[in-house]
């Protein structure tokens, strides 16, 4: 009985994870996708824990003068990505 508990204490929490893992690593995907083709991924890396979301959105949408490729629902995606690498770094930067 008890190792049947355990196991389903462990299933349950793969289900209830796997969806925020993976969603964190579109995230990163989508940050590999859109910000590594003109500069390295050090350049948007060192400036995590320094721009608020506010910033972010005004970085992104500087960098479509640049050439940068996206649709204002991305916008916020990629946003919301650069905010959450302060607490997953991991997810887009090298440590
Ligand atoms: C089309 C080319 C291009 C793409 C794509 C691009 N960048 Fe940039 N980025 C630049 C250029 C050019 C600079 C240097 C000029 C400057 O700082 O404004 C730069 C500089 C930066 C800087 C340093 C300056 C600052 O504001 O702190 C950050 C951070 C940055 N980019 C973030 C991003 C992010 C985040 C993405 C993806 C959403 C991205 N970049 C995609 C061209 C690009």
């Amino acid at each position: 009985m008890k190792k049947q508990l355990t196991f389903l204490a462990v299933t349950t929490s793969i289900l209830f994870m796997a969806p925020l893992l993976s969603a964190s690593q579109e995230c990163g995907e989508m940050l590999k996708e859109k910000c590594t083709s003109c500069h390295y991924n050090t350049r948007v890396c060192e400036k995590v824990g320094e721009k608020n979301r506010r910033s972010w959105k005004n970085t992104t949408k500087r960098m479509i003068r640049y050439g940068l490729k996206i649709s204002n629902e991305e916008i916020n995606e990629v946003t919301d990505c650069l905010v959450s690498l302060e607490d997953n770094p991991e997810i887009f930067c090298d440590k």
